[in-house]
């Protein structure tokens, strides 16, 4: 997809769909339309075909005056008034829909301050509209299939708007084409089957993110070099999988050197059974999904290139499988984390915070200004928070709350949780210095309690992004969430 900024209706668009805001009788604005053709679509409008409620789209056909064959007219309702910036996602999803039932290749959009909903800049609405819009063009291709669905015909998008907006709409619309093409490479990955896509391929992965940018580093750890360390939890999950795991970072250094550097760090369990604590079968095949973290990670990183942010972004995975075998780790081992700490392993199914534990000691060395994990950590979080939003807890509420800002501005929302000590008690363990499971309550609050153990040495927040990382059921799918958020967040940090 390529994006494009005018002021004024091309002459040319033989295959091009023009989009319209409707607000009242009236379409808005009207500086982009010749007279007749406004007169035409006024009276579509005024005769009830393009219905009230908000978002819904009317496709005319040959409107006279106009160079391009279609014109999509989508009503510009009320904005939600609990989160206006929804209400431009919404925008976006209706217009997608209205393109994909004909054959456009070209969508060009009028945009103007009165149609983008009180409290979103015209600059927020072009980066939302265009990542919506983008966005919804992906498609899975990646595996073999006799029968590939044909590639969305869709190719240009380009903003039709006042001079005086140009270079906003322009930036909007550069942000939102990389932050879409990173939610397509988290997509991918997330979405390659757990027999390809093993920690060794996400390995691949990073070297080739590396490869002709001189400004990323890519480094890979092997088992050996992290027994060496002392991740014993780490290699704990591992050792029951014929993978070897592999701890990846990606350095990004586009600032100056004695900037602090902001740290990702991607759950990337690339399959999680979970061990000898199996679980049920039934939708098991979704915990290809454990690495959505993971996949955040990539697709931030790339679009931080694609940008070329200026910030110091180290994005580090944790790669690992998780499987039930002769040497898997049972539930009552008890193991040595690389920060000291001693863990009782009563749930091998709670693996995730055991990498992490471990991958958040290891990521002092880089003294960081912040770190941010991104984890499909726990089944509670989907039972509190469902498919929404993800839940956001650390230890360093400026840096919660920004995190909370960003998922505002961005649509892909994220909520707190209270990392209260009246939670810590239940990680007690008889054994060793915790456990890795808390008792039945909060469990999505209790897997931070965990993690908040190994980040007391630098400013930190946790998603635990397992309700929004992927679709189950008929749309089956990663969703590429949350590299929106994370995007806005980091490029709030390099302005
Ligand atoms: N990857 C899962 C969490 C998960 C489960 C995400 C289902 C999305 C859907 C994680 O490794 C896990 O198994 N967590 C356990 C923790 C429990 C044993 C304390 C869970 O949530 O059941
Ligand atoms: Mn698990
Ligand atoms: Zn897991």
């Amino acid at each position: 997809m390529e994006t494009k900024v005018v002021n004024k209706l091309p002459t040319r668009g033989a295959n091009a769909a023009l989009i319209l805001s409707v607000a009242d009788r009236k379409h808005c604005p009207k500086f982009a339309i010749p007279d007749e053709s406004s007169k035409a679509i006024t009276r579509a409008v005024k005769r009830g075909d393009l219905a009230t409620t908000a978002n819904s789209t009317l496709t005319l056909h040959d409107v006279p005056g106009l160079p391009v064959p279609r014109v999509v007219l989508q009503r510009c309702g009320t904005a939600r008034t609990d989160r206006p910036i929804a209400s431009v996602e919404a925008r976006g999803e209706g217009i997608a829909s209205a393109l994909a039932a004909t054959g456009s290749d070209h969508a060009m959009i009028v945009l103007d301050s009165l149609n983008c909903p009180t409290g979103a800049s015209i600059e927020t609405c072009a980066q939302i509209l265009t990542a919506t819009l983008v966005a919804k063009q992906y498609q899975f291709r990646e595996h073999p299939r006799t029968e590939l669905p044909p590639p969305s015909a869709l190719k240009i998008l380009t903003f039709i708007v006042d001079k005086k907006f140009g270079a906003e709409v322009k930036r909007g619309a550069t942000q939102g084409l990389a932050i879409a093409q990173g939610m397509a490479l988290a997509r991918d990955l997330s979405n390659t089957a757990p027999n390809i896509c093993t920690p060794e391929y996400l390995a691949i992965q990073a070297r080739k993110l590396g490869k002709g940018d001189k400004s990323m580093q890519v480094s890979v750890l092997d088992e050996a070099r992290m027994e060496k360390l002392g991740m014993a939890a780490f290699l704990a999950v591992s050792q029951g999988s014929r993978q070897p795991a592999r701890l990846i970072a990606m350095q990004y250094n586009n600032a100056r050197k004695s900037q602090k550097p902001i740290i990702l760090v991607g759950k990337g369990v690339t399959f999680d059974t979970g061990g000898i604590s199996i679980k049920p079968s039934a939708g098991m095949d979704e915990m290809k999904f454990d690495m959505c973290g993971a996949a955040t990670v990539f697709g931030v990183m790339q679009a931080c290139q694609a940008l070329g942010l200026k910030i110091n972004l180290i994005g580090v995975v944790a790669a690992v499988e998780n499987m039930p075998d002769g040497n898997a780790c049972r539930p009552g081992d008890v193991v040595r984390t690389l920060s000291g700490q001693s863990v009782e392993i009563l749930n091998t199914d709670a693996e995730g915070r055991l990498v992490l534990c471990d991958t958040l000691t290891w990521v002092e060395r880089f003294k960081p200004h912040a770190v941010v994990d991104i984890a499909t950590l726990t089944g509670a979080c989907v039972v509190a928070l469902g498919d929404v939003c993800s839940a956001v807890l650390g230890n360093d509420s400026a840096l919660v709350d920004e995190l909370y800002a960003a998922g505002q501005e961005s649509a892909d929302t994220t909520w707190p949780l209270p990392l209260w000590i009246d939670y810590q008690h239940q990680l007690d363990s008889n054994f060793a210095d915790m456990a890795n499971v808390g008792g039945k309550g909060a469990g999505a609050i209790t897997a931070a309690c965990f993690l908040s153990r190994f980040t007391k040495n630098y400013r930190w927040a946790h998603l635990d992004i397992a309700g929004v990382a992927w679709n189950s059921g008929g749309t089956k799918g990663a969703t590429g969430r949350p590299v929106p958020m994370l995007m806005h967040w980091l490029m709030g940090q390099a302005a």
